[in-house]
């Protein structure tokens, strides 16, 4: 028996990195999943391979394709059992060089996307009287960061967020969890773009980046599956830190 046996998902941002290592382990502990991205070709190809899995394409930033994309779940799989907002992007972009179109696209994928996933499950999982919804936030929500301004205020609007759904739920006895997860640095295309993107920028400094810790997406995965299964049932409007102690420590973590 797995541990989400016979849950339907649904995983945004599916078709790389943190989305598409919880997907797969989700599905392997018996969860039907839907994976949704806004890259379809990548998308298609990695749900091909994993059971139990589907893909479907889905643009965060619109709630009309929110609506139409959780009533087609709702048709096919009859019900909803956990929401992973994962899908996100990141301009490496000070306060000083952010730029209005800078700020919108941050916020329209990561702020805007997860309000309308949360706002048009929330329907669904309150009509069932339960559900796990599971929000993508990042360490740059608790301490800022400097070089990613739009990206840091959009986590830590995802990160408050999240507490409002849950104490609306304990209020109001919806029987819905909803937390986040906060990760330091993770192996995935998204960092591995920042990356190259410092290294070009300032091959001198690259080296002292390459000293920092990094984290796996199966370590990120780990955590969704818990906050996914019934093993978390007592935790809710929590802020889960994936980080070797980054957060603490004031700086970076060596390897
Ligand atoms: N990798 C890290 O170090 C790290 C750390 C903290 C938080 N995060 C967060 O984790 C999440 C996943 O990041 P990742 O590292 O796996 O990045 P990634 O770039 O590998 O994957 C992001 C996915 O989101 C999809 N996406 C982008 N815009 C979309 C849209 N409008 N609609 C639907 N899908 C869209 C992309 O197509 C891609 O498949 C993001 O929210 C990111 O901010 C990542």
């Amino acid at each position: 028996m797995g541990r989400v046996e016979g849950k339907v998902a649904i995983v945004t941002g599916a078709a790389s990195g943190l989305g598409l290592a919880s997907s797969k382990r989700l599905a392997a502990e018996g969860a039907t999943v839907v994976m949704a991205d806004i890259n379809r070709d990548q998308g298609e190809a990695e749900a091909a391979n994993i059971e139990r899995a589907e893909f479907a394409a889905l643009d965060v930033t619109s709630e009309a394709a929110w609506q139409a994309f959780i009533a087609g779940v709702v048709e096919r799989h009859g019900r909803v059992d956990v929401l992973l907002n994962c899908a996100g992007i990141v301009k490496l972009a000070s306060i000083e060089e952010t730029t209005e179109d800078i700020w919108r696209a941050v916020h329209s994928v990561g702020t805007d996307g997860t309000f309308y996933g949360c706002k048009h499950i929330l329907p669904v999982m309150k009509a069932q009287g339960a559900g796990s919804i599971i929000n993508m936030c990042s360490t740059a929500s608790i301490q800022g960061a400097p070089g990613i301004f739009a990206y840091a205020a959009s986590k830590a609007a995802i990160r408050a967020m999240t507490k409002s759904v849950a104490t609306l739920s304990t209020e109001n006895r919806y029987g819905i969890r909803c937390n986040s997860i906060h990760p330091f640095n993770m192996d995935t295309p998204m960092l591995q773009g920042v990356q190259e993107i410092v290294r070009q920028a300032n091959p001198t400094a690259f080296p002292d980046m390459e000293k920092v810790w990094v984290g796996e997406p199966e370590d990120v995965a780990n955590m969704v599956l818990f906050l996914a299964s019934e093993e978390s049932k007592a935790v809710n409007g929590a802020a889960m830190v994936i980080d070797n102690t980054a957060t603490i420590v004031q700086g970076n973590v060596l390897k």
